[in-house]
């Protein structure tokens, strides 16, 4: 029996030949099992020799099984690391980032510009009512300038704000009429417009409120000027010319000094070397007062700008409709522009 489970043991080459074998043996019903049965019917002095040799050839048959299982174990472990190695030299799949759209990046770098004036950046509702889209900004209703702002109305009292300079209304109101106000707010406004390459019924503006004791026309020059150079580089030279918006008196629109040139991106300069970038003026005294300034006391400048405008000039954008379509190669061209 031990000669021939030995051999067995030696021949088995997986762990479910070796389970049979130990079952063959030294199972319930096995071969040495059988034996050791079988000793009530030896002699008493039979029984100590034959009892003495068949524990002997169980305990090397179950040494020589244990043995052979811990090197099946091994080999098999062997066999799995060689199969499933993993070449850490390979060169990784890229991963595809996205980046940020243009016009956030382009938000985000006015908003750090003015940030580094004193301002704060503040945000409004896209749903706004009548009052501080128009009422509260020196526009009452009937008044003949609200038609420079073609408005999706919700209800009669609500609708889809036209520009951000409702949040001026609301910072002043939140400021109580006693402290100054420095804060710029971008958002998205909605006006009714069919689109094309230079119109779009959703598009961004730029907010500016500067509220304060003895604030000039200068300092809004001032300001301007340095937004100017800072967003379009140190040669460029800005110009205020008169205008009209209902909530600044005196109103200006700002033109930036512009190379006239021939040729593709520079379309947009052709004939006069300036082009206009934003609304602005000094805060009318009636919207001071409806926010709660005394007007007597505090003077402000505000300033609208289009973010949508700025980058086309900047990057020689030629339609606005790019910003809103989601054509990766457009989109991806701009992730790391500066
Ligand atoms: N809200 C004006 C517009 O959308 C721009 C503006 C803002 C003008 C602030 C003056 C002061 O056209």
């Amino acid at each position: 029996i031990r000669k021939e489970a030995l051999a067995e043991v030696k021949e088995a080459n997986n762990l479910k030949a070796l389970q049979e074998i130990k079952v063959t043996y030294l199972g319930k019903k096995g071969s040495l099992t059988h034996v050791l049965r079988g000793m009530g019917k030896l002699s008493k002095e039979e029984r100590p020799v034959v009892g003495e040799i068949a524990n002997k050839v169980r305990e090397v048959i179950t040494a020589a099984i244990e043995a052979k299982t811990a090197d099946l174990e091994q080999a098999e472990m062997e066999e799995k690391l060689e199969k499933e190695a993993i070449d850490v030299s390979l060169p990784g799949r890229p991963v595809r980032v996205g980046g940020p759209h243009l016009l956030t990046s382009l938000i985000e770098e006015i908003e750090d510009l003015f940030i580094g004036m004193g301002y704060e950046v503040r945000e409004g509702p896209e749903v706004e009512t009548d009052y501080y889209n128009f009422e509260a900004l020196n526009l009452p209703k009937g008044h003949p300038a609200r038609d420079m702002q073609d408005t999706f109305y919700l209800t009669n009292e609500l609708l889809l704000r036209t520009h951000t300079s409702p949040v001026q209304a609301r910072t002043m109101q939140d400021y109580g009429g006693t402290q100054p106000v420095k804060m710029i707010c971008p958002g998205k406004v909605y006006r009714r417009d069919t689109d094309d390459a230079t119109h779009s019924h959703q598009f961004t503006q730029i907010e500016g409120l500067y509220v304060d004791e003895h604030v000039r026309m200068s300092d809004l020059k001032g300001t301007l000027d340095t937004f100017a150079k800072s967003m379009f580089g140190d040669d460029r030279e800005i110009r205020l010319r008169p205008s009209f918006f209902p909530f600044t008196e005196p109103s200006v629109e700002m033109d930036i000094s512009c190379k006239v040139c021939k040729g593709d991106g520079c379309s947009v300069c052709k004939h006069s070397g300036w082009i206009e970038i934003l609304g602005g003026g000094m805060v009318h005294p009636n919207v001071l007062e409806m926010a709660g300034y005394d007007p007597d006391v505090y003077t402000g400048f505000a300033f609208g700008m289009g973010p949508e405008r700025i980058a086309m000039l900047k990057y020689g954008i030629d339609d606005i409709r790019h910003f809103y379509t989601n054509d990766k190669r457009f989109m991806t061209q701009y992730h790391h522009a500066k």
